[in-house]
């Protein structure tokens, strides 16, 4: 589905500020397989992302999706395909717009015209029942403006749009961190509901030890740039949160990072 050959990415190259945040990276993800990404901050996992979406080209590797190279597509031509939701719940839904016009921009993104046209009042059912899968209540709101809701409410807006015009590849940055617990339950839960529904493909970086455990086939993590190990198979059924913090301390520069930078 995804694959990334041999992808490195450095910023400020040839400077003494130089930052190899990516270093020769290999990755394949399946079709409908739910991967988490952990490691330290600054270990480049953002950046990984950054280099899927388009928002930063590689400067060396190969990427396709769906077995087209999409390398130096633009960002925009990928974005149909690959839906992002960030930890900030601000940065997914515009505020001062109501949760209909923000689905309705969401539902008419990579559209042709005379569909964007207008976005009818016919769209109504649908959003409805999109969000009334979430139990949220937030279908009876779609005339409240998005400011006025919580961040877990916010976030769960993001996700429906992120996968409302049905996605590959779907990319979650630390998209609970910003929560309360309570709302970070909510919003994995719909996470794993939408995943299923529309038998995405998922890449979740999560600073949560739990969640990598919890969730998904793999647990990738990464350190200074590389992919330090990937868990899988029978060792990922069993694993816990101290199996991960003890493989991490095993690694040999990573002795030197607490668990505090561990899970930041
Ligand atoms: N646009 C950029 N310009 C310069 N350095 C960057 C840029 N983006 C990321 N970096 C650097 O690349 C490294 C990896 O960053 P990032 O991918 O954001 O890490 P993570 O998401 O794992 O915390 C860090 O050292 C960071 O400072
Ligand atoms: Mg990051």
């Amino acid at each position: 589905m995804l694959s990334l050959d041999h992808i490195s990415v450095s910023f400020n190259t040839g400077t003494p500020n130089e930052v190899r945040a990516l270093q020769d990276i290999s990755l394949s993800v399946a079709e409908g397989e739910f991967v988490t990404v952990i490691g330290s901050n600054g270990a480049g996992k953002s950046t990984l992302f950054n280099v899927i979406s388009g928002a930063v080209e590689p400067g060396s590797g190969h990427i396709t999706l769906e077995g087209r190279d999409i390398t130096y597509w633009p960002e925009y031509r990928r974005s149909h395909d690959i839906g992002r939701v960030f930890q900030d719940p601000r940065l997914g839904t515009c505020p001062g717009l109501t949760i209909r016009e923000n689905l309705s921009l969401a539902a008419i993104h990579g559209r042709s015209a005379s569909f964007r046209r207008d976005v009818k009042k016919a769209d109504d059912a649908w959003f409805f029942e999109q969000l009334q899968h979430q139990q949220l209540g937030l279908e009876h709101r779609l005339d409240a403006d998005v400011a006025l809701l919580s961040g877990g409410q916010r976030q769960a807006i993001t996700l429906v749009m992120a996968t409302l015009t049905k996605p590959k590849l779907l990319l979650l940055d630390e998209h609970t961190a910003a929560l309360d617990p309570n709302a970070a339950e909510q919003v994995i839960a719909l996470t794993q509901e939408l995943a299923a529904a529309n038998d995405l493909c998922v890449v979740m970086i999560t600073h949560s030890m739990q969640q990598a455990c919890d969730l998904g086939d793999r647990v990738i993590m990464m350190n200074r740039g590389r992919i330090e190990f990937e868990i899988e198979g029978d060792e990922r059924e069993n694993l816990t949160p101290g199996d991960l913090i003890d493989r991490f301390h095993s690694l040999q520069d990573g002795t030197e990072l607490s668990d505090a930078q561990l899970l930041s």
